[in-house]
């Protein structure tokens, strides 16, 4: 099988590059984030903030995550319901961000990750992929773009979604998320010593594709 790991921070266009690519290539595409927003709703619907003052281990006896793919889409389950829409807000941003810090949560997603691609043919996306999920992962790519950039990104498609916000409050967000995304102690966001660094922060959608598409054509030949 092959996969290609596709980590970084938040808002770097990961999401919508890896479904393209995925899309090109004829692998499957899947959004590790997505999981941990499912469990972050979990937390949030059972009454708690962002502190998770709770029995952790507990909460994730009675949870179950699954993804499935439909019109080779993926969509994602939540205790049986697809929560694929629900889990899009910033709110659900943080409290993702909050369980994602979680050693336990960390273990309760990690073989549903490998089993994927251990099945299939995939293009992952997430902040450990090329670091702990897939170590051994055919090509990784390190996503990156100033902090500016995917600020913006990110507030214009909130924009288009009708979901209210202003960019100084998208951009505050963004880099506080970063910032504990990276700092965890628990698998951090960071590059992979043998990942390729991919800085978009001059491209365009068009550009960062084709830069994606030619890191991952040179080395397995896959999107020839
Ligand atoms: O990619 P995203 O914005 O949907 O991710 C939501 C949060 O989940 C993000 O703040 C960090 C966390 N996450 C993670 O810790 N590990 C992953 N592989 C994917 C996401």
């Amino acid at each position: 099988m092959i996969s290609i790991a596709i980590d970084g921070p938040a808002g770097a266009g990961k999401s919508t590059l890896s479904r393209k690519a995925a899309e090109r290539l004829g692998f499957i595409y899947v959004d590790t984030g997505a999981l941990y927003r499912a469990v972050g709703l979990k937390f949030s619907e059972s009454g708690y903030d962002g502190a998770l003052d709770c029995d952790i281990d507990g909460v994730l006896k009675s949870t179950s995550v699954d993804i499935r793919f439909i019109n080779g889409e993926q969509r994602v389950f939540l205790d049986g319901s697809d929560v694929s829409d629900k889990i899009r807000t910033p709110s659900a941003s943080k409290m993702a961000s909050a369980v994602s810090a979680k050693p336990q949560v960390r273990a309760f997603l990690l073989d549903m990750q490998r089993r994927l691609a251990r099945e299939n043919n995939v293009v992952m996306d997430g902040r450990d992929i090329g670091t702990v999920v897939l170590p051994d992962a055919t090509v990784k790519i390190f996503l990156t773009a100033s902090a500016e950039a995917r600020a913006e990104r990110r507030y214009k498609e909130l924009c288009e979604k009708g979901i209210e916000t202003d960019y100084q409050s998208v951009y505050n967000d963004m880099v506080q998320r970063d910032y504990d995304d990276s700092h965890r102690a628990a698998a951090p966001l960071k590059k992979a010593e043998d990942a390729v660094l991919a800085d978009t922060t001059e491209c365009d959608h068009e550009q960062s594709l084709e830069l994606i598409l030619k890191i991952i054509n040179e080395r397995t030949g896959a999107a020839d």
